[in-house]
C-alpha cells in the first residue's frame, strides 16, 4: 500500500519546505518538490504542515507509586499521545527496590503490550550492585540505552556515591543517564518543619518545600559528579533559572548537559498552589513543583536559544479522586500532571504562534532531539527518505478549546481546562497507517516495541 501526501509543507528541525511525500509500506519512500505515482493514494496536504511524528521522551503509564496507580495505563496513554501527535513514547521501566533490571523489563514489557503507539523504554536504576551493573549489557542487548536516577524520592533515591559510580559504569559502555535533581536531605527537613507548624493541609506547602534552589544545588551537583565522570548527562523536567545557571557553568567548563522541560513549566506557575480549591491546587502537584513567571520566561529563552534540547511530558497522571489522598498532608498527594495529548498544541499556540519559539525550533524539541538524543534517529524524528512514515498532518487555519471530556486520558482532568488552541491536527500517520483522522482513533495494528541505539545529539 502507497501513500502520495501531496501539496504539504515538510516541517524539520531545520526549517520549511513545500514537498510531497511517498509513503511505501511503513516507511518513507521519496520526499521532493513533486511525485506522481499513478499506484498510491493520494492524501490532500495542500494548506497543511508535515510533521515528523513526535516523541514523548518522559512518560509515566501504569506505574504504581505513592500507594496507588497512575490512572493511565499503556492503552489509554498511548490513545491520549497519538491523538496529540504522538507516535512514539519512551516509558520509564521502574523494577522496585530488591528487584533487577531484568525484572523490571520483564515488568514493563507485559504492561506495554497492549500500546498503541510505539515505545521504548528507559530504565531506571535504585539500587546498586554487582547483578545490575552485569545487567546494563543485557539492556543495551534490549535496545535500552538510558537509565534513570533519582537524588528524591526516599524510594528510588540513590546516594551520591551511587550516582557516582552509575555514571562512571553508564560512560563506560556509552549510554547517557537521565536525572531528576532536587536536593532529598533540605526538602525533608523543610516538609518536617511544615508538618510541624501545622501546614499538612496547606497545599502551596508543596512548592515552597521544595524551592528552585534546591532543584538548582542538585543540578549543581550532578554536574560536579558528571564532571569527575567525564561523561554527558539530561536533566530531567528541568524548571526554572536558577537550575539553567547552573547547566550554562557546566557548559563553559566543557561539558556536554541535555535539558529537559515540559509544557507545565512553561505555561502554569506557582500561583495555583495558593488556590483556596484544595482540589485546584492539589491537582497541580508535581515534582518538581511549578514555578514563577520569570521562571517561564527564562524557559521560553532557552527553548529559543537551544540551550533546552526537548521538550517532553512527564505525563503522569491521577485522578481528583487520587489526589485527594493527600487531603490533610499534602506529602501523599501523589505527584504527576497528565499532559501526553497536549503537548504540541500548546507548544505550537503559546510558542510558535507567539513568536517564542520558530516552528523547526518545536519540531527539533519534540521530535528531532528526543530521536536523536534516545538512539531512534533515523528511523524516528524526521521525514525523509528510509524513516518511519510517522506523520502528522497539521492544519494551522484550525482552532480549538482544551477540555478533559474531550482527551483520551483517564485521568478526567487536564491543567489547560480551557485554554485556547491554534491550529488542529487532521490525521496521524503510524508506520504508514492511519490511526487518528479528524480527532478519532481508528482501528490499525497497534505500536511496537523500538529498541534503541546510542545517542547522536
Ligand atoms: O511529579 C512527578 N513529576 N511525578 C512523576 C515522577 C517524576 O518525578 O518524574
Ligand atoms: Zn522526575
Ligand atoms: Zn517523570
Amino acid at each position: 500500500m502507497k501513500q502520495l501526501f501531496k501539496g504539504g509543507i515538510v516541517v524539520t528541525g531545520k526549517g520549511t519546505k513545500r514537498c510531497d511525500v511517498l509513503v511505501d509500506g511503513e516507511k518513507i519512500a521519496a520526499v521532493a518538490r513533486k511525485i506522481t505515482d499513478s499506484e498510491a493514494q493520494v492524501v490532500d496536504c495542500s494548506g497543511k504542515l508535515l510533521l515528523p511524528g513526535f516523541i514523548d521522551g518522559h512518560t509515566h503509564f501504569d506505574l504504581d507509586v505513592a500507594g496507588t496507580v497512575t490512572a493511565d495505563d499503556f492503552v489509554s496513554g498511548s490513545r491520549s499521545a497519538l491523538r496529540g501527535g504522538t507516535t512514539t513514547v519512551v516509558d520509564f521501566a521502574c523494577p522496585h527496590k530488591g528487584q533487577t533490571l531484568l525484572d523490571g523489563l520483564d515488568i514493563w514489557r507485559q504492561k506495554a503490550r497492549d500500546c498503541r503507539c510505539d515505545y521504548g523504554f528507559h530504565m531506571t536504576i535504585d539500587d546498586w550492585n554487582d547483578t545490575i551493573a552485569r545487567q546494563l549489557d543485557d539492556m543495551y542487548a534490549a535496545g535500552i540505552s538510558s537509565f534513570k536516577l533519582y537524588m528524591t524520592y526516599p524510594a528510588m533515591m540513590l546516594p551520591d556515591e551511587t550516582l557516582y559510580r552509575i555514571l562512571c559504569k553508564v560512560r563506560e559502555k556509552g549510554g547517557i543517564c537521565i536525572v531528576h535533581c532536587e536536593n532529598h536531605p533540605l526538602i525533608d527537613l523543610l516538609t518536617r518543619e511544615a508538618k510541624a507548624a501545622g501546614a499538612g493541609g496547606n497545599v502551596s506547602f508543596h512548592s515552597r518545600t521544595r524551592p528552585d534552589l534546591l532543584e538548582a544545588e542538585a543540578v549543581s551537583r550532578l554536574l560536579r559528579m558528571a564532571q569527575l565522570a567525564r561523561t554527558p548527562v539530561v536533566i530531567a523536567h528541568l524548571t526554572c533559572r536558577a537550575a539553567l545557571r547552573e547547566v550554562e557553568a557546566a557548559r563553559k567548563r566543557g561539558q556536554t548537559v541535555w535539558v529537559e522541560t515540559c509544557p507545565q513549566y512553561l505555561l502554569l506557575d506557582r500561583s495555583g498552589y495558593e488556590s483556596d480549591d484544595w482540589d485546584h491546587a492539589a491537582s497541580l502537584v508535581c515534582s518538581p513543583p511549578l514555578r514563577t513567571p520569570a521562571d517561564q520566561e527564562a524557559l521560553w529563552t532557552a527553548l529559543r536559544r537551544g540551550e533546552i534540547q526537548t521538550v517532553a511530558t512527564d505525563h503522569c497522571s491521577f485522578t481528583p479522586e487520587q489526589k485527594a489522598m493527600g487531603r490533610g498532608d499534602f506529602t501523599a498527594i501523589p505527584g504527576g500532571l497528565p499532559g501526553v495529548e497536549t503537548r504540541f498544541s500548546l507548544l505550537y499556540t503559546y510558542g510558535v504562534t507567539t513568536r517564542k519559539i520558530s516552528l523547526a525550533t518545536a519540531c527539533r524539541v519534540l521530535s528531532e532531539n528526543p530521536a536523536r538524543l534516545y538512539g531512534l534517529f533515523p528511523r524516528k524524528g524526521i521525514i525523509q527518505p528510509g524513516s518511519d512514515a510517522d506523520i502528522v498532518v497539521f492544519d494551522p487555519q484550525g482552532s480549538g478549546t482544551i477540555h478533559a471530556a474531550d482527551l483520551a486520558s483517564r485521568a478526567s482532568y487536564t491543567p489547560y481546562e480551557g485554554f485556547h488552541t491554534q491550529g488542529a491536527i487532521r490525521q496521524v500517520w503510524l508506520r504508514g497507517q492511519l490511526v487518528v483522522d479528524q480527532g478519532m482513533e481508528l482501528e490499525h495494528g497497534g505500536g511496537q516495541y523500538i529498541p534503541r541505539g546510542k545517542c547522536s545529539l
